[in-house]
């Protein structure tokens, strides 16, 4: 899609009746995020979410889905070792029927081993919530030119250990549109502008039923839709369409 041009649409879902909804929208890809720990779960961070909660919520959308390719998180600290990260991914895999995994981070020795073992890799750079403790806040990550640099950095080297995609989270547009014409594989942006090669948003803030404020970066697809379906579509489209993001949601 990247070679052809055309825009990769991803919504995250946690449970089967959204799953089977937006593969029949059309949704090139469906990500069960960690983001569960927030919009189902009522923490505030994504830190809390176990292992085990992640593999029954693949399950529940890896067993409704017919077409949409499904990646899963890694939640915090389940991969902080290769034997984790082995045994975790099998988890999500093989019990979850994940067809890919995403960790955050720039841990291209980590990703290398995963490929090796036959596992398609997501990276997660620019803002990586499991590391909010750290961080201080949710805020955009790369605007000075240091940061924007070992962002870029980070990237290639993911690219070179063999990631399959990358996702860019809240990272000024102009840098995520660079890394995405830098890199060969394609980089699916949340809050890093139009220029990515596809677009990933949490389905609560899409459906505008989070319990929080909706992010910046983010549209509400249900006004004007008419039902759920509808908003799903929609959002599909204008992910195909370059009519989402517009400048509003960029930084
Ligand atoms: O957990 C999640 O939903 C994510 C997306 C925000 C990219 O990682």
């Amino acid at each position: 899609m990247k070679l052809r041009g055309e825009k990769i649409s991803c919504l995250t879902a946690y449970d089967a009746s959204f799953s089977a909804l937006i593969d029949k929208a059309g949704v090139d890809v469906i990500l069960v995020g960690d983001s569960l720990g927030m919009v189902i779960q009522g923490h505030t961070t994504t830190v809390p979410v176990l292992m085990d909660t992640m593999v029954y919520h693949t399950r529940c959308v890896s067993r409704a889905r017919e077409r949409a390719l499904v990646i899963a998180d890694l939640p915090f600290l389940s991969y902080a070792t290769e034997a984790a990260a082995a045994v975790n991914t099998a988890r999500l895999m093989q019990d979850g029927g994940a067809h890919m995994i995403k960790l955050e981070g720039a841990r291209p020795d980590l990703v290398a081993f995963l490929v090796e073992q036959g596992v398609p890799v997501c990276g997660h750079l620019g803002l990586q919530p499991q590391s909010i403790n750290r961080l201080g806040g949710y805020k955009v990550q790369g605007r000075a030119p240091v940061d924007a640099d070992k962002i870029m950095q980070d990237a290639l080297a993911l690219e070179a250990a063999g990631s399959s995609l990358l996702v860019l989270e809240c990272v000024p547009a102009s840098l995520a549109g660079a890394i995405s014409q830098r890199l060969k594989i394609p980089v699916i942006g949340i809050g890093a502008g139009l220029d990515c090669d596809g677009q990933v948003l949490v389905l609560y803030d899409v459906l505008n039923i989070g319990i929080g404020k909706r992010p910046r970066f983010s549209r509400d697809f249900m006004q004007g839709a008419g039902s759920i379906e509808a908003a799903l579509q929609n959002y599909h489209k204008a992910v195909k369409n370059t009519e989402f993001p517009a400048i509003e949601h960029s930084f």
